[in-house]
């Protein structure tokens, strides 16, 4: 098992880590366009091995040469944002960024199944799958595990409760119009409006549409790298494992939810092959409207670009 990750910046080397640490892979390909970072990093991986005790072998490379052969990619190329900016402003320069990127996977590695990272997220997902001219099932994006983790993660510190219990779903793009769904969310399978009221949910679904501005706001220098690298990595983990896991993860659609030639976040069992179903959930028509708005956003963007 070969595992590439494209980008060795925060969320590229902390996903390369997190990788390594899980020991899932033979080996971890860490891949930049500047110069000694990704060798130092993967080399710096490589000596905590023994610390850690896994077998991981950790490269790192300038070039596509070494990537050959990839089981799976994870692509976190690519410009991350700053305080003021939308992940829409990443769009023109990220673009070109994740264009040569998937030009490089489509020739090294035909067969592999490709999670990206880099935002705008739903935007780049399809540049890549456009790109590699990959079937879909093997290219889709990181944004739901970490969308629903924000939301778990608000809902468990404003009850009081172990972040394990909670389960959630966000559908629709990773941006402003994401679609948080309190209908589908539950604490030990106990429906979340059962405890909490209406005004309660509005303000935590609120931080979790701002969740990653919140963190830049922080940061300044950049944006979120933690929760990022460890929702891609579940991702690698249910593919590597194959254990059809049911995760939200932006995938391309066709017909589902009403909506085609988009990638948006849905409902995915993920295996070996990929995403190997999309689940369609009973929504309300204003679950659905607001799906459909998040899409026509993220349809906005892919019309302006010249693929
Ligand atoms: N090929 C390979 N790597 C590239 C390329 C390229 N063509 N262009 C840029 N990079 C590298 C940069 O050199 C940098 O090391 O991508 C890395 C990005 O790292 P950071 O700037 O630390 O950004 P990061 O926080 O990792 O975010 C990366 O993921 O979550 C998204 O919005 C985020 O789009 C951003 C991406």
């Amino acid at each position: 098992m070969k595992i590439s990750v494209i980008g060795a910046g925060n969320v590229g080397a902390t996903t390369a880590c997190k990788l390594a640490e899980k020991d899932l892979a033979n080996e971890v390909v860490l891949v930049d366009i500047i110069e000694g970072i990704p060798q130092g990093k993967a080399l710096d991986l490589w000596e905590s091995a023994p610390v850690e005790g896994y077998d991981t072998l950790c490269t790192g490379s300038n070039s596509y040469e070494e990537t050959a052969g990839s089981d799976i990619v994870v692509v976190t190329a690519g410009l991350a944002r700053k305080p003021g900016m939308s992940r829409d402003d990443l769009l023109e320069a990220n673009t070109k960024i994740v264009q040569s990127v998937a030009e490089n996977l489509r020739s090294k590695s035909p067969d592999a199944v490709i999670i990206v990272v880099s935002n705008p997220l739903d935007v780049m997902t399809y540049v890549t799958w456009k790109v590699t001219g990959f079937p879909s099932e093997r290219v889709f994006g990181m944004a739901g595990i970490l969308d629903t983790a924000r939301f778990r993660s608000f809902i468990a510190l404003a009850l009081g409760v172990s972040v394990r219990d909670i389960s959630a779903m966000v559908l629709g793009g990773h941006g402003d119009s994401m679609v948080p769904l309190p209908r589908y969310t539950t604490v030990a399978g106990v429906p979340l409006a059962e405890l909490m009221d209406a005004q309660t949910i509005e303000q935590i679904i609120q931080r979790t549409r701002d969740g990653g501005a919140e963190i830049v706001k922080h940061l300044k220098t950049g944006s979120a790298y933690y929760a990022p690298a460890a929702a891609a990595v579940e991702m690698v983990e249910a593919v590597i494992k194959d254990n059809k896991r049911i995760l939200p993860c932006s995938c391309y659609l066709q017909g589902q939810y009403g909506l085609s030639d988009v990638y948006v976040g849905v409902p995915a069992k993920l295996g070996r092959k990929g995403v190997e179903m999309i689940f369609e959930l009973n929504l309300s028509a204003e679950e659905q409207a607001a799906l459909r708005k998040s899409a026509e956003d993220v349809k906005s963007n892919i019309a302006k670009l010249k693929l």
